[in-house]
This record gives C-alpha cells, sequence and structure tokens, in this order.
C-alpha cells in the first residue's frame, strides 16, 4: 500500500533510511501534528478579563478569558481589514476591534458592526475569526490543533495529582524546529554533558543504565525504578525514591517520583511557535509542603536546566543550518526513533481515520550517562 500523503501533519515527511552507522533522522523536524493539545500557558497568565496575545502553532492568537471564568482563544486578525484584535479591547464578554468597532464573542463570530444603520440589513452573524479550542486542567491551558472534532479529548494531566495547583512553572523559546526540542526531551545521553553542574551530574559519575520500556498512551514509558544514584538534585527529595518517565505526543514528558506516601511531578511540553521556533515549558507539582520552603530554589534548578537545554540547541542551529544528514544510534537514541514512530504512525491513522496502533514493543534499553 503506498504511504498516505501526511495531511495532518504541517510539514512534509521525508523518506526514513538507513545505513551501517546507525539511523537516518526521519522526518522534517518542524512538522506539527493536528489532532492533539498542546500546551499554551498556565491558566493563571489569563485572567478573567484580560486578553493576552501568543503566537503557537504557527498563527497569532489572542487568549481571553470572560469575566464569568471561561478561557477562549481567536485569531488575532481583524476579518475586516486585518489588524490585530489585540490592538482593541476586551470587556470580559466581547473582544473589539480598534479600527471600526466591529466586535466579536468568544466563538470569533461578529456581534455587531456600528456603522451599520438601522435600516441596512447585514448578516453580520455570519463573518467570524477563527476559533481555536481551548481546555483547562491542573492549572494549564491548552490549545487544540487542527480542525476540532465532534467530541474533543480531555486536554493532558499529570497523573495522581488531580486538582494539585502547579508550584513552579517555567518557559523559555528555543530558536529551533519542534522535534529538535522533543528528541532533546528524551535523550538520555546528553545528561552528563549538557547538565553537568555539581546537584546533577558530572561525567565523571556517569555509568552504565538499563532501563525498562513499556509502550503506554501515545507514546511510552520509562517503567518504574530508583533513580540514578548519580543525580544529587534527587537527594534533595529525601530517602526512598522511585521515579517513572512517560512520554507522550505531540511532546509531553511526565516524570512522577514517588517518595514514601509523597509525590513529585514534572511535566516538560513542547509546542512549535512556528516552524523555526518552539516554546518549552517545564511544570513542578509536589505533594511535601516543606519543600514549598524551597520553591525559589526549584524555580532557579528548573530556569537552569531548561536553560542548558536550551543553549544546546542554540548551537545546535549552527551546524543545521547546513543541512546535515544526521544519525539515531541504538540504544541511546532509541526513543528519538520511536518518538518518529509514533509520530508517523498518528498522521498515518488520521489519514485512514482508524485508532492509533502504538509502534513500540517493551524493551530494555541500556546506555552510559
Ligand atoms: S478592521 Fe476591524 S473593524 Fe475594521
Ligand atoms: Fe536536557
Amino acid at each position: 500500500m503506498p504511504e498516505p500523503q501526511a495531511s495532518p501533519l504541517s510539514g512534509p515527511l521525508q523518506q526514513s533510511g538507513a545505513n551501517d552507522a546507525g539511523e537516518r533522522q526521519q522526518a522534517d523536524p518542524a512538522a506539527w501534528l493536528d489532532g492533539l493539545w498542546y500546551y499554551a500557558l498556565p491558566s493563571s497568565q489569563v485572567k478573567p478579563g484580560a486578553m493576552v496575545t501568543r503566537t503557537l502553532l504557527g498563527e497569532t492568537l489572542i487568549l481571553c478569558r470572560t469575566s464569568e471564568g471561561e478561557a477562549f482563544a481567536l485569531r488575532d486578525i481583524c476579518p475586516h481589514r486585518g489588524i490585530p484584535l489585540s490592538c482593541g479591547s476586551f470587556d470580559g464578554r466581547e473582544v473589539t476591534c480598534c479600527y471600526h468597532g466591529w466586535r466579536f464573542d468568544r466563538t470569533g463570530h461578529c456581534t455587531a458592526i456600528p456603522s451599520l444603520t438601522d435600516d441596512q440589513r447585514f448578516e453580520f452573524t455570519k463573518i467570524r475569526t477563527r476559533r481555536f479550542p481551548v481546555a483547562e486542567a491542573q492549572g494549564n491551558l491548552w490549545i487544540w490543533a487542527g480542525a476540532q472534532p465532534d467530541v474533543l479529548p480531555p486536554p493532558p494531566q499529570v497523573p495522581e495529582m488531580h486538582g494539585s495547583q502547579q508550584r513552579v512553572v517555567e518557559t523559555q523559546e528555543f530558536p529551533c524546529a519542534l522535534d529538535h526540542a522533543v528528541i532533546g526531551l528524551m535523550d538520555p545521553a546528553h545528561g552528563p554533558y549538557v547538565h553537568q553542574s555539581w546537584y546533577w551530574r558530572s561525567l565523571r559519575s556517569a555509568h552504565e543504565k538499563a532501563k525498562r520500556f513499556v509502550p503506554s498512551d501515545l507514546g511510552f514509558t520509562m517503567a518504574r525504578h530508583k533513580p540514578s544514584r548519580n543525580a544529587a538534585a534527587y537527594k534533595l527529595l529525601g530517602g526512598d525514591l522511585e521515579t517513572e518517565i512517560a512520554f507522550r505526543l505531540p511532546g509531553l514528558r511526565i516524570e512522577t517520583i514517588t517518595a514514601g506516601r509523597h509525590r513529585f511531578v514534572g511535566l516538560t511540553a513542547v509546542t512549535p511557535i512556528d516552524m523555526n521556533r518552539t516554546q518549552v515549558t517545564q511544570v513542578m507539582y509536589w505533594t511535601m509542603p516543606w519543600l514549598n520552603l524551597l520553591k525559589p530554589v526549584a524555580r532557579w534548578l528548573a530556569r537552569q536546566f531548561v536553560g542548558q537545554d536550551r543553549a544546546i540547541v542554540t548551537q545546535q542551529q549552527r551546524g543545521l543550518a547546513q543541512r546535515p544528514a544526521l544519525l539515531l544510534i541504538d540504544d541511546a537514541d532509541t526513543q528519538a526513533k520511536w518518538y518518529y514512530a509514533c509520530k508517523r504512525e498518528f498522521a498515518r491513522a488520521a489519514a485512514e481515520r482508524r485508532p492509533f496502533v502504538n509502534p513500540v514493543t517493551e524493551q530494555v534499553l541500556r546506555w552510559r550517562s
């Protein structure tokens, strides 16, 4: 059967190939999947009656919250003459364009054209600016990419922390295409180099690791295990630790650390801004009350970590500008291969209107880090 066109992807898929040294990278690194939730921003950044602007998924958006507390997102363009709606105002109910005063409700439909005289009949309700579905959970606001299905799935949630509030959020813009940011999330071999520091790891502390992976919802999970003994920051959380790391499309990493009856969860979410820029957000939740005192430390650590990843992909851009062929090796890059396989399968399943069949099989991966 011929490969279906990758219509749910925003960019072309290249053919995969292999060589002796490893597998070549397989897809347009800027392509993102439609039909999934992407992290937009923390809910708290959109107050009732507020209008904030963001560029996400290649679109400039306004994100607003009504006086009643309902969030919505519209394309930041007035359908009349194209001025950004964000140049206008929002009264907690409707957005008013600053040019001719046309008004738009939370569904993007035009509700008023002030220049019309009483006897002029004009079907302004047919005029609309594009609305993007949004959903909120656990203090996060998510935006849906692509056409809205009849029934939207619930937005992503971190496990077993239902109703919890987020403690620390760190967002940074990476000057790279989506895949390079996503692959950094699951790359086990860069730790001792990129995150080398007294509180995390050093080259000297690197040792061989073997981790069991199982397929999980839209991705795979590094099964529950004792965290690396070479990560000093883990020691902060106390003695008897276990960690589990789940990855799922479109670029979400959820690390759940249990420490006795307490829990610490890190969510890392990657959202394309456009073809060349990617938003990376780290959200931390915890149940240990004493950790609240160390919130500034947790924030500093998050900023350091994300900043180190940002610095390395910024340097990487200088090489990628020459469009080199890239390699993915076993086993250190097997998760990156799985990411590409999941992405391809998701696109194919959407094109064929069938459920996603997880291409990942249970496996132990070994590497030194
Ligand atoms: S451009 Fe917005 S109302 Fe005219
Ligand atoms: Fe990293």
